[in-house]
């Protein structure tokens, strides 16, 4: 921590050269990410899709850059432009989605499609008219006019408040560091290339000024980085206390047939996980004494504890005790359907959905593969 009468490089003296520096970095070190276009590209003039910014930019949300990748490169096959994606049906766009989570996201994004392409398949160019679509908050508004429009946009997420908060020492607790990592931020942006400058700082912020060990002396912000040298990097950013999660439980039950298809059903439209596929499952409660034996069950059946399994959401942790029992009728009850054993990969299964189905039938949502073709005798 900057103790009185530490001197501080001032934020003028900072500035003019962050930019210059990270570019410089950028250049040679970015990362290969397929929906960027790389600086040796945007330097002859190719421009980036705003489609392709877009969507990586809504998948990006809260999941990793590894994670995204497949799902990226799936979504694009499948559909290559906001034409194709708002032409989709929900549910396949839903399908598509499993597995990434946080799945308010994908019902936006897919709005978000359906007003771009009623718009003629434009996206509005700034930030302020991209703010007005479906599932684009100020991040998104910021990081797609800045990467996909030039705009000279302050993108911040949280690499970039991290890189930030030891670039200038910054000793308010985040969030409220917020506004003031903002205004200094906005004074780094340059005219020229804001948006490698926006990818240059994400890309810092995960290859170099890491959340552990930064390698300081790769640094290419070292001459400029306040805290270098004066105090533990890894203290920065300083955070407010967390909250601990409370926890919920609950109890799920895994049916299936003799030829091994599954009993799932479709949760509401609204609220947690909504649309997606699941199991039945109780309600989950925070309370102790809540529903998690195999009383709780849809309806009566050989129901024998699979195991439990837990799993952590934005508000809460959950821990589902898991029951399977084969189930000789073949008539699905009201609102529930039978899933084919080689369907069930493809269906709209959230991970927690996932984990409860593989405590009662391992390997039951992988991927089946594909088989040899039979060779010609
Ligand atoms: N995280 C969010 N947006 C990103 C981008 N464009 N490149 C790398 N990481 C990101």
């Amino acid at each position: 921590m900057a103790s009185p009468g530490t001197s501080r490089k001032s934020v003028e003296a900072t500035s003019p050269t962050v930019a210059q520096h990270l570019l410089a970095w950028y250049d040679d070190n970015h990362r290969e990410l397929p929906w960027r276009v790389p600086p040796r590209e945007l330097a002859t003039g190719v421009r980036p899709d705003p489609y392709r910014v877009w969507l990586s930019e809504i998948m990006l949300q809260q999941t990793t850059v590894e994670a995204v990748k497949p799902y990226f490169s799936a979504f694009l096959e499948k559909w290559p432009n906001v034409e194709a994606l708002a032409a989709a049906e929900n549910e396949e766009v839903m399908k598509a989605w499993a597995g990434l989570g946080y799945y308010s996201r994908a019902r936006n994004l897919k709005a978000c499609a359906n007003a771009v392409a009623q718009a003629g398949g434009v996206f509005p160019d700034t930030e302020s008219g991209l703010r007005a679509l479906p599932g684009i908050g100020p991040y998104t508004a910021a990081a797609i006019a800045a990467i996909a429009f030039s705009r000279p946009a302050a993108v911040m997420d949280g690499n970039v408040e991290r890189v930030m908060s030891r670039l200038f020492m910054i000793d308010t607790p985040l969030p409220d560091a917020k506004p003031e990592i903002r205004s200094l931020l906005e004074t780094l942006v340059p005219e020229d290339r804001p948006g490698d400058f926006a990818q240059s700082m994400m890309d810092l912020g995960a290859t170099i000024c890491t959340p552990r060990r930064p390698r300081c002396m790769l640094c290419p912000l070292r001459d400029e980085c306040q805290v270098l040298g004066q105090a533990d990097q890894e203290f920065y950013p300083v955070r407010a206390p967390k909250a601990e999660k409370p926890s919920r439980q609950g109890a799920a039950f895994v049916a299936v047939r003799p030829d091994g298809a599954i009993l799932l059903r479709k949760r509401p439209e609204k609220g947690l996980l909504g649309g997606m596929t699941e199991v039945p499952t109780t309600g989950w409660t925070a309370r102790a004494d809540g529903e998690t034996s195999a009383d709780a069950a849809p309806f009566p059946a050989d129901w024998r504890k699979a195991g439990s399994i837990s799993h952590v959401f934005t508000h809460f942790a959950l821990e589902l005790h898991v029951y399977r029992a084969e189930i000789a009728c073949t008539a699905a009850p009201q609102d529930h359907f039978w899933s084919p054993a080689e369907a069930l990969h493809g269906e709209a299964l959230p991970t927690v959905m996932k984990k409860a189905i593989e405590a009662a039938i391992p390997g039951a949502t992988r991927k089946p593969h594909s088989t040899n073709p039979k060779r010609p005798k």
